[in-house]
């Protein structure tokens, strides 16, 4: 695998937590709420760790809070979302445990290496079956962008070494629920793409699990496309997202359309209504999720 790490950061921290240590080593990435390390643990595991502190104030209640949040995350297991090996609150700041992947969707669009549009529709699959899966666990993901989506890639023929497997993952569902939602739109807008409501919700409706999908819609125009594209949110409130869906043939342009509807009262429901949509043109229209 050619996982690689970016920066020269490195942090050299070894913390004590429960049984095990951790060395914290080599800053992997950074992003709106916190930093990804590699990170080894005493029992020889070797993971990613996401490490963020929170914006708000502590209190007893909220550490009782984060300690269920935590132990409840780490239930989650989901072949479509990355799962948190482990997960705690140490010295005011959450440690969130992962399995170290060697792309991210946001490199993949980046360096072009394969045609991901070919591949949009399993790839929407695997999102839309990790977005449902939260969904019906009362997760509201609301920061869902290439970068947070993280690919596995294994050999699929022991005979040819050229053959893989591409996994996408979502990442990063925690984020929310931990510093609340507000903490992370505040800072996020590096990543591109508001969704309408947030800037003017008075106009368009309350942030919501469809808020999640307005920014899938986003991301699968990105693949379709294959590239990044950035929105601003005077873009954003004039619905040029959604002209750029309509120029796509069908089923993008009505799926991708519907999903990326500026009223939230109009926009595509949930993710089994997407995927249905994506599939209109197909035989298969008529595929579970
Ligand atoms: N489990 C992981 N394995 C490998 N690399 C990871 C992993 N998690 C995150 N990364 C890398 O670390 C970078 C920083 O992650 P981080 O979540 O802090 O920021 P982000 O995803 O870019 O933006 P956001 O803060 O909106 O999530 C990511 O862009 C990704 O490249
Ligand atoms: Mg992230």
């Amino acid at each position: 695998m050619d996982y690689k790490i970016n920066s020269h950061k490195e942090k050299k921290e070894t913390i004590f937590f429960g049984e095990t240590s951790y060395y914290i080593g080599k800053e992997i990435g950074s992003g709106c709420c916190g930093n990804v390390y590699n990170c080894d643990d005493s029992d020889g595991n070797n993971y990613a760790i996401k490490i963020m502190h929170p914006h708000y104030n502590l209190n007893e209640e909220l550490v009782l809070e984060w300690k269920n949040n935590l132990e409840n995350l780490t239930l989650i297991d989901n072949k479509y979302l990355v799962k948190y090996e482990k997960a705690f609150e140490f010295e005011n700041a959450f440690h969130l445990m992962m399995k170290k992947y060697p792309r991210t969707l946001g490199n993949m669009l980046d360096k072009k290496v394969i045609n991901l549009q070919k591949i949009l529709k399993p790839i929407a699959r695997s999102l839309l079956r990790g977005v449902d899966y939260l969904h019906n666990v009362g997760i509201i993901h609301y920061n869902i962008h290439a970068d947070n989506v993280l690919v596995d890639i294994t050999n699929s023929d022991s005979n040819d070494k050229k053959a893989v497997k591409l996994k996408f993952l979502l990442s990063d569902y925690a984020d929310n629920l931990l510093l609340k939602q507000d903490s992370i739109y505040k800072q996020v807008t590096y990543n591109g793409v508001l969704p309408p409501e947030y800037i003017n919700p008075e106009k368009f409706g309350q942030l919501s699990d469809r808020t999640d999908i307005y920014l899938l819609g986003i991301l699968l125009l990105e693949i379709y496309y294959g590239k990044r594209l950035l929105f601003s949110d005077e873009d954003v409130l004039s619905g040029k997202p959604k002209n750029y869906a309509l120029h796509l043939p069908a089923p993008y342009s009505f799926a991708l359309a519907k999903a990326l509807g500026r009223h939230v009262a109009f926009r595509t429901k949930d993710a089994k209504t997407l995927w249905h949509d994506l599939n209109l043109d197909s035989r298969n229209s008529l595929i579970d999720l």
